[in-house]
């Protein structure tokens, strides 16, 4: 019984999705168990480039169960487009798809909040995605929140729909100067969702453990990653949920020792998304050329994203939260034109030197870095570690010793194929 979690280990977008696809093609249920459709999760085949926000990224394979996990916050509209667009690429998604009946659904008003939030001059900006992400989880916490299953409950529109809007309009109205929505409209709304949405609903703690325990292999998909973690990110310039092995467990309803692996995914340096701090973010020549080389902008926003180099303190952060078994770098083709390249080994805060992440005082850490040499020529081809220029090699066993977790796979390209397993 096998359980593979896979956790981003810095600011998302650390190429999750690539090695979800890679490594599912033995597997036979992906569950993405938090956030929604902020996520942007790219996989390329043979060329073909698919773009998923809230479909687990094993859906290419044929056989592969995709489940949305109760602890994701589904956005119904953006759900059915992803549906059409892979019924448009020809990927037959027929019986493959399965929702978690406890899934908070997101609707127009959570994006509207979201977005008025990040347009009001007196708010913190955190440079959210606008998808309605943290407003929707709000509701779930302050137990406003309408789940997928509930839509089929008459209990649930005759008891608690009324207050629930209710409560949005006076938000609404008083603090937001917005128009009021109208109960009717949601309730016709939610009425036929849920006649849309019931043949996918599952009980999925019942329905996970009981696959698994029959022998079935199951991978848990994170999204964003731990940096971003509302418990162990840099708060408040989180997302709103927990990337983090716990939300794995509270977001798919999977028994913990089901767990065996703990896979890290970190790109060969660094970026982020958004507002907040980002300790070994790059300026200037550097910053620019790790951009266009790795083509940093936001899957889902088109956001440039920050570039920086890769920070040693931040994965071993996440190793330590996720008991992290095995790392993935990926994106190391993006370093092939760099001279020299930067790893960030270490930290000194108020002039000591000191061995973890800081909760509260990141912006006043002092960077350690040391330079190693590039390698100066193309390593997508590159199909095993001996195929890997030594300086390449060199980067890659310096990143392991440093983070003290080892390298599994790199990755060279964003194909399917340009990956390297080493172990
Ligand atoms: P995720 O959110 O962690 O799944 O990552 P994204 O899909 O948002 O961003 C990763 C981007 O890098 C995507 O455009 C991928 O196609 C691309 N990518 C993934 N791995 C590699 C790689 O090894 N090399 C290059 N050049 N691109 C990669
Ligand atoms: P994937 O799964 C990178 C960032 C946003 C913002 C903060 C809060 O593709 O790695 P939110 O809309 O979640 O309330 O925004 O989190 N963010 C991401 N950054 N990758 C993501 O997802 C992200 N999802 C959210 O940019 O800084
Ligand atoms: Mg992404």
């Amino acid at each position: 019984m096998a359980v593979t979690l896979i956790v981003g280990a810095q600011w998302g977008d650390e190429g999750k999705a690539k090695v979800i696809d890679y490594l599912s093609e033995n597997i036979d249920i992906v569950v993405r168990y938090q956030g929604g459709a902020n996520a942007g999760h790219t996989v390329v085949v043979n060329g073909e480039k698919y773009i998923f926000h809230l479909i687990p990224s094993g859906i290419l394979y044929p056989n592969t169960i995709c489940v949305l996990g109760g602890g994701m916050v589904i956005d119904p509209e953006a759900f059915f487009l992803e549906l059409s667009n892979l019924k448009e690429k020809n990927i037959d998604i027929e019986g493959r798809i399965r929702i978690a009946d406890n899934a908070h659904i997101l609707l127009p008003y959570h994006s509207l909040i979201d977005r008025l939030r990040e347009e009001s001059e007196s708010i913190t900006k955190i440079g959210t995605t606008k998808r309605g992400i943290g407003v929707c989880y709000a509701d779930k916490v302050n137990r406003t929140g309408i789940r997928i299953g509930d839509l089929v409950e008459e209990n649930f529109y005759k008891n608690r729909l009324p207050r629930i809007i209710q409560e949005k309009n006076i938000l609404l109205k008083e603090i937001y100067k917005d128009k009021e929505i109208k109960v009717s409209q949601v309730e016709d709304l939610l009425r036929e969702l849920g006649q849309k949405l019931k043949q996918y609903l599952i009980n999925a703690p019942y329905y996970l453990n009981m696959e698994i325990t029959s022998g079935k292999r199951v991978l848990l998909e994170g999204a964003q990653g731990t940096m971003l973690d509302v418990d162990f990110g840099t708060y408040p310039y989180v997302t709103s949920s927990n990337p983090t092995i716990g939300g794995a467990l509270i977001g798919s309803g999977i028994n913990y020792r089901f767990i065996t692996e703990s896979i890290g995914i970190m790109k060969a340096y660094a970026t982020r998304v958004g507002e907040g701090p980002f300790p070994t973010e790059a300026f200037g020549e550097d910053s620019e050329k790790l951009q266009k080389m790795g083509n940093e902008f936001g899957s889902t926003t088109g956001r440039p994203r920050r570039c920086g180099w890769f920070d040693v303190e931040v994965i071993k952060h996440a190793a330590r939260i996720n008991g992290l078994t095995g790392l993935v770098l990926t994106k190391l083709d993006v370093l092939d034109e760099f001279d020299k390249i930067k790893i960030a080994v270490g930290y000194e805060l108020d002039g000591k030197r000191i061995s973890y992440f800081p909760s509260c005082a990141v912006e006043r850490i002092k960077v350690i870095y040391e330079e190693m040499p590039g390698w100066k020529e193309s390593i997508t081809h590159c199909k095993k570690f001996s195929d890997l220029p030594k300086n390449t090699r060199k980067y890659i066993e310096a990143v392991e010793k440093f983070c003290g977790v080892p390298v599994k796979w790199v990755s060279v390209g964003p194909d399917r194929e340009n990956t390297i397993k080493l172990k």
